[in-house]
């Protein structure tokens, strides 16, 4: 077996998969959901799904990717045929490969095609503080016009994924590793110089508008909200644990078959965890709602979606002393959170294209930049944003939960749970308690299956599959950026679902070949013959 590469050193490590989970879901997610889902009583649900389901599918990832590395490979396609294997007979198996391999494919595929973008008009708005752009003018406006002005987002989108091109380009050891070295320590002094900022604002405006006022706001516990809503903000808290902590991605398992076979994961699942919630909960909690509360009031901090960071702050900048710097700091963290977090699905395709058609990794990095411009293109064309949002609820709620319960089926019941328990502690530096096992056996996957029942009928009721005239008309009127007709909204919507439907197909195919490719001899007699 040919040499792979390996994180060169333990701190590196720990800070590249710090940097895969924190990401603009830690600083611009977290914030509005807390602030939109009872304040402080998000935290119930949130707390609850960090312990039954964000910890053990952290660990379960980090397991499943180490195993994978063993045999050389990055990808979920392999990683889940050989898993599997343990109680399957090897023709069996491969279908499981074929899930992991398209799930894998169509989530690092997807999730890239918008969300570099969004890293995109990090990079445009750290340009815009720096240089005063948006000062003096209706921010809402000024975002309409960078969306609509397109050579604009093409720049910067292209510049984000040329960058991240040149760092996956030089390796792992060489290239992810040495950047997130320099990234890391920067975001957490940049959101270190924010928060400290956010605290001492006092009361630009009203008194009782003051940061610490804004704390209180998002943080006191709206309890009657919580009851009211329970199930759609449980739903909200476990949908944002998998987002943030990249669970449910393939990206966990990528970074984690860069390991040496007896290299610990248990503490280092739990560091990053550790790293990740603080991160989002100490820092990304105490920075957006209370600067855009201090100048803007209850009312108008307490936007979601892309409302909070890329307009209301801005709207902030401008009224603050040195505001151009401080703007350009947010926009930077942004691009730096973003930024460290999307190597991770870069770097799982090129994997894919080196391991399982021997492309070289230069040649392959830029095979993976066309890929990805191709369909980050759709998303970038549309002024509305729609397309984004359709992509945005499908992967977010199906995909991720769905790779995170077949990561339980194939790394836990088929791999054996035995098995699984003494492949998570070897060279362990922590024993996880064995009241875990049942978690991660039955607890974790029964809560997925809550989840996913929960989303679809949320989504049947609101007429997202049928694509109902009420839904058509909530898209048009409230989700879409600029104004627009439903004829409009339907082509959008059929975009992002083609798109959906392609990759998926793409991803099917494509492990499905290269466990054949790989495995041909034994999936021919049916028997296991590779084994370690
Ligand atoms: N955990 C990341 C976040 O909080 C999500 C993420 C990680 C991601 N890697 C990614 C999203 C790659 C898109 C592409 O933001």
């Amino acid at each position: 077996m040919e040499q792979r590469d390996k994180w060169a050193t333990k701190l590196g490590l720990i800070l590249a998969m710090a940097g895969n989970a924190i990401g603009l879901g830690n600083f611009w997610r977290f914030p509005y959901q807390l602030a939109s889902n009872g304040g402080g009583a998000f935290m119930i649900p949130y707390l609850f799904a960090l312990f039954f389901l964000g910890i053990p599918v952290m660990w379960i990832e980090w397991t499943i990717g180490r195993y994978g590395g063993k045999y050389g490979h990055g990808t979920l396609g392999p990683m889940f045929y050989l898993m599997s294997r343990e109680s399957l007979k090897p023709k069996s198996a491969l279908w499981f490969g074929v899930l992991g391999g398209l799930l894998g494919f169509s989530v690092s595929s997807l999730l890239s095609s918008y969300y570099y973008q969004i890293i995109g008009w990090s990079a445009a708005y750290t340009w815009y503080s720096l240089t005063g752009a948006y000062f003096g003018q209706d921010t809402y406006k000024f975002f309409v016009g960078y969306i609509s002005n397109t050579s604009a987002v093409l720049f910067f989108w292209a510049l984000t994924m040329v960058l991240l091109g040149i760092a996956v380009g030089q390796g792992v050891s060489k290239g992810i590793e040495r950047w997130v070295k320099v990234m890391m320590p920067a975001l957490y002094v940049f959101a270190i110089i924010l928060v400290v900022r956010a605290l001492t604002l006092g009361s630009p405006v009203k008194p009782e508008w003051s940061a610490i006022g804004g704390l209180s706001y998002i943080w006191t516990p709206n309890f009657s909200a919580l009851s009211k809503n329970f199930f759609k903000i449980a739903l909200a808290a476990a949908g944002q644990i998998f987002f943030t902590l990249s669970l449910g991605m393939g990206i966990i398992h990528n970074y984690a078959s860069y390991l040496g076979p007896e290299d610990d994961v248990a503490l280092s699942g739990l560091a990053t965890v550790s790293l990740n919630e603080f991160a989002e909960v100490i820092l990304g909690g105490s920075l957006a709602i209370p600067i855009a509360f201090a100048y803007l009031g209850p009312e108008k901090a307490i936007k979601s979606g892309v409302g909070l960071a890329y307009m209301s702050l801005p709207n902030v900048f401008m009224h603050m002393p040195a505001g151009r710097i401080f703007g350009a700091f947010w926009f930077l963290l942004l691009w730096f959170a973003g930024f460290t977090s999307a190597i991770a699905t870069y770097n799982y395709l090129v994997a894919m294209l080196e391991e399982d058609v021997h492309i070289d990794r230069k040649k392959g990095t830029w095979m993976v930049f066309v890929w990805l411009f191709i369909l980050g293109l759709p998303i970038a064309l549309d002024k509305t944003l729609l397309v984004l949002t359709d992509m945005d609820m499908w992967v977010g709620s199906y995909f991720l939960v769905l790779l995170g319960f077949f990561d339980i089926v194939v790394g836990l019941w088929l791999f054996k749970p035995d098995n699984f328990w003494e492949e998570l502690h070897k060279g362990a530096f922590i024993n996880v308690p064995g009241w875990f096992k049942p978690i991660m056996l039955y607890i974790a996957p029964i809560y997925m299956l809550i989840l996913l029942a929960g989303n679809t009928w949320n989504y049947a009721k609101g007429g997202v599959f049928t694509l109902s005239q009420a839904y058509m008309q909530d898209l048009v009127k409230n989700q879409a950026l600029v104004s627009t007709t439903i004829g409009y909204a339907k082509h959008a919507v059929t975009v992002a679902r083609g798109m959906i439907f392609i990759v998926i197909i793409i991803g099917a195919i494509e492990a499905y070949l290269a466990i054949k490719k790989k495995y041909g001899e034994e999936l021919e007699k049916n028997e296991v013959i590779i084994k370690l």
